[in-house]
């Protein structure tokens, strides 16, 4: 890895009670002393203040899953960026590719909630990737410059360098088939040389983390490789102890 400071987060997805947030910090803190990663934690909207609440005076960052880009009005089911800060979050993590291909999140509704995020203050954990089959007719590249040129055409210049990018390529997400370091690296890479292209600056500043079936066995791999900046871990961030290990790789 680099100078740049790695981001380790936690995304629950749809899991965890109020109770069982709680018990997770309750177990995660006392095993994370002294990191040097920016570990974040992304609870369902409910539970974000619970855990907002028992990581308190710690490390530990709160991010939501998901946010709508206007700042209030008739969008029933949303939540805004304002909400979100009010609820003690820091960062969002925007156009998972669950959201993208479940609930129908778009490339143009991305070009609007990445740079709001950034104008509220809250840190934009951005998710690309390309699904299996478009990676078997190498489409990989074509994919990731659309979703990124598309989250990040709005973003001034000068604020590109502070969005985190997640790559996570859909067939490595809760499949237990994780992506090589050497693929997720080149993919990585390949990012960072899209985000160099508007600003040499904005690319060596910016953070690229994957995602998809990082456990404790294959974080330090992943983890030790110069184009990845951390890790976006689902199922294993749900126990405490193997999102510990995670954190203690970077
Ligand atoms: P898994 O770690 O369960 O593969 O999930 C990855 C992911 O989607 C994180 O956002």
């Amino acid at each position: 890895m680099s100078e740049r400071r790695p981001v380790i987060a936690a995304n629950w997805k749809m899991n965890k009670s109020i109770e069982e947030a709680e018990e997770f910090c309750n177990a995660l803190l006392p095993r994370i002393c002294d990191v040097g990663a920016q570990v974040v934690i992304c609870p369902p909207f409910l539970a974000l203040n619970t855990v907002v609440e028992a990581t308190k005076g710690g490390e530990v960052e709160v991010a939501a899953q998901n946010m709508h880009f206007e700042p209030d009005g008739a969008f029933t089911g949303e939540v805004s960026a304002a909400m979100l800060l009010d609820a003690g979050a820091l960062a969002v993590v925007l156009g998972h590719s669950e959201r993208r291909q479940l609930f129908g999140e778009t490339d143009e509704a991305l070009s609007r909630k990445v740079p709001v995020a950034l104008e509220n203050g809250l840190l934009p954990i951005f998710c690309v990737g390309e699904s299996e089959e478009e990676r078997e007719r190498d489409d990989t590249d074509r994919v990731l410059r659309r979703q990124v040129d598309a989250g990040l055409s709005r973003v001034p210049e000068a604020r590109l360098g502070e969005v985190v990018i997640a790559y996570e390529p859909i067939w490595a997400i809760g499949t237990g088939k994780t992506a090589t370091p050497e693929e997720a690296e080149d993919a990585c890479g390949f990012i960072r040389s899209l985000v160099s292209a508007r600003s040499e600056a904005a690319g060596q500043a910016i953070r690229i983390l994957y995602g998809g079936s990082v456990k404790p066995a294959n974080a330090a791999d992943l983890l030790g490789r110069e184009e990845i900046d951390g890790a976006l871990v689902g199922g294993a961030s749900l126990d405490p102890g193997d999102f510990a290990a995670i954190v203690m790789a970077a």
